[in-house]
């Protein structure tokens, strides 16, 4: 489905030119709920920009369905990292965006947002603008502006970093339960290794700056999973080891600068 061949990307700044992503080479499968992690600007959501067609590579090519990824991809939704919702549009009118362009009739608009507005836990919310919101709200704001578009591949970067731990287990249980009922193609960037381990199929671990793919890993977990309980099994516990082994080097490197 999509597929990342030698793909590198180099900024130029003041004179100065760096690789942000190196030689990265992935083969994502159809309805596949893959999650990335690796150090602080290794290039994650680098990778993410280019496979949203938000910026091209210097090096190499993303395809997506056969097709080489030129322009902006629409098929894919895409949380940022950052949040970008309209700061004069209310949390409905946020969310609704996607529905306009879809070209549906108001009541059907507000029917879908209002769903996805419930789900994320912001009932009674629907009338307040981003600016009256924190920081986590406004992160469930755009989980669900991107979930009534309703795209058939999501690109996620940390998306419940801002959350406390309870409701990110409950989002990450309804995320596993979308995926599970639309099926999905996810790519999900994440700082947090056992919410790696607990959604993904496979972890792809990536190196420091310029970031390289040093790991793929398989999580042969059974699904559905208990985001909860999933942590105290023997297999997690195992696949734990074997990423942090691989992501710990990175980070001593990162911060001691050995
Ligand atoms: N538009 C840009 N112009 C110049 N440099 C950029 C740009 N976007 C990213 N970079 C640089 O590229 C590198 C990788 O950035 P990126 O945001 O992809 O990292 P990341 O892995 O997502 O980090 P984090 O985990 O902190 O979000 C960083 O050094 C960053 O400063
Ligand atoms: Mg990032």
């Amino acid at each position: 489905m999509i597929h990342f061949n030698n793909v590198s990307k180099r900024f130029d700044r003041e004179g100065k030119s760096f690789w942000a992503a190196k030689n990265i080479n992935l083969d994502i499968q159809e309805g596949e709920f893959i999650t990335v992690i690796g150090p602080s600007g290794c290039g994650k959501s680098t990778v993410l920009n280019m496979c949203a067609g938000l910026m091209k590579p210097n090096g190499g090519e993303i395809y997506y369905r056969g097709k080489q990824v030129e322009k902006i991809n629409t098929r894919v939704g895409y949380m940022t990292q950052k949040d970008n919702l309209l700061p004069w549009r209310t949390v409905i009118g946020n969310v609704e965006v996607g529905l306009e362009i879809k070209g549906l009739g108001a009541k059907e608009r507000e029917k879908e947002s209002s769903k996805f507005i419930e789900m994320v836990g912001l009932k009674g919310f629907e009338k307040h603008y981003p600016q009256e919101l924190s920081g986590g709200m406004r992160k469930r704001v755009s989980l669900a502006k991107m979930l009534a578009y309703d795209p058939e591949t999501l690109l996620m970067d940390e998306p419940f970093g801002a959350l406390d731990a309870q409701l990110r287990l409950i989002l990450q249980a309804k995320l596993m339960e979308i995926w599970k009922e639309t099926k999905k193609t996810i790519i999900f960037v994440t700082h947090d290794l056992e919410e790696a381990i607990t959604l993904g199929d496979r972890v792809a671990v990536f190196s420091k700056r310029p970031g390289t793919i040093k790991l793929i890993q398989d999580v042969n977990l059974p699904r559905p999973r208990d985001t909860f309980n999933i942590r105290f099994t023997d297999e997690f516990s195992k696949v734990h080891t074997t990423l942090w082994d691989a992501l710990k080097e990175e980070f001593i490197e990162e911060v001691i600068g050995v």
